[in-house]
């Protein structure tokens, strides 16, 4: 069916990365989903430039940059240098989302929004003709393992619904097991955050399950 996969590097073994993106190479996952976190729009740290030149140097996916922090309009073309294919913004984190959007298309990646659990599609509909991808958020963003919440599967249900007319990718971010993946890609949500579950076992083996 298509379905792709986004492992979050945040929940691999940053002990042993190396190998940890070696083994993702060839598991069938799609991309390597980065969390960029600043402790001020999350109450969380991750991901700095180490990790992502590990991610460069050793990966042989594309690099799915999810920016939770403040003002992302003022870090595009760093992370963009740091190897990101796809840059995905909070709305919630920037007055001038439109021009962010924009600005990370000019410098040759896919721009995306990340929508918040609270955060209505009213509030962001303008912003969808202009987002290669929208990532739902179906967790407060800031920590891998927390629970998923269920109020946001309407909203993703309307966001597939208007994918018809915008195109995007839809993927969703935040608990996500073999049995959400499916039961949500019967809605029509083609692309898959995945933390904690993919690491437990083989990513291979869960992949595999799901696509
Ligand atoms: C949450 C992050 C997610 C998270 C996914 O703030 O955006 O990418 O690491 O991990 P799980 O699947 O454990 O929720
Ligand atoms: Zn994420």
């Amino acid at each position: 069916m298509g379905l792709k996969i986004h492992p979050s590097v945040l929940c691999a073994d940053s002990g042993n990365l190396q190998k940890e993106v070696e083994t993702l190479n060839t598991s069938g996952a799609d991309s390597f989903h980065m969390d960029v976190m600043d402790g001020s729009f999350v109450p969380n740290f991750g991901l700095g430039a180490d990790i992502f030149n590990c991610v460069k140097k050793h990966g042989k996916l594309p690099v799915f940059t999810h920016l939770m922090i403040n003002e992302p309009a003022r870090y595009v073309e760093y992370f963009r240098e740091l190897g990101s294919d796809t840059i995905v913004v909070h709305p919630e984190a920037d007055r001038q989302c439109a021009a962010t959007l924009a600005r990370i298309k000019t410098v040759g990646a896919i721009p995306g929004i990340a929508i918040n659990p609270g955060t209505s599609v009213e509030t962001v509909k303008e912003l969808l003709p202009l987002c290669g991808m929208v990532l739902v958020m179906t967790v407060n963003p800031g920590f891998y393992g927390q629970e998923f919440l269920e109020f946001t599967v309407e909203k993703i249900k309307t966001l597939c619904e208007l994918r018809r007319t915008f195109g995007y990718s839809l993927c969703v971010d935040g608990n996500i097991n073999a049995e959400r993946a499916k039961r949500l890609s019967e809605y029509g949500v083609t692309d898959f955050v995945i933390g904690t579950a993919l690491f437990v076992g083989e990513p291979s083996a869960l992949i595999r399950e799901i696509t």
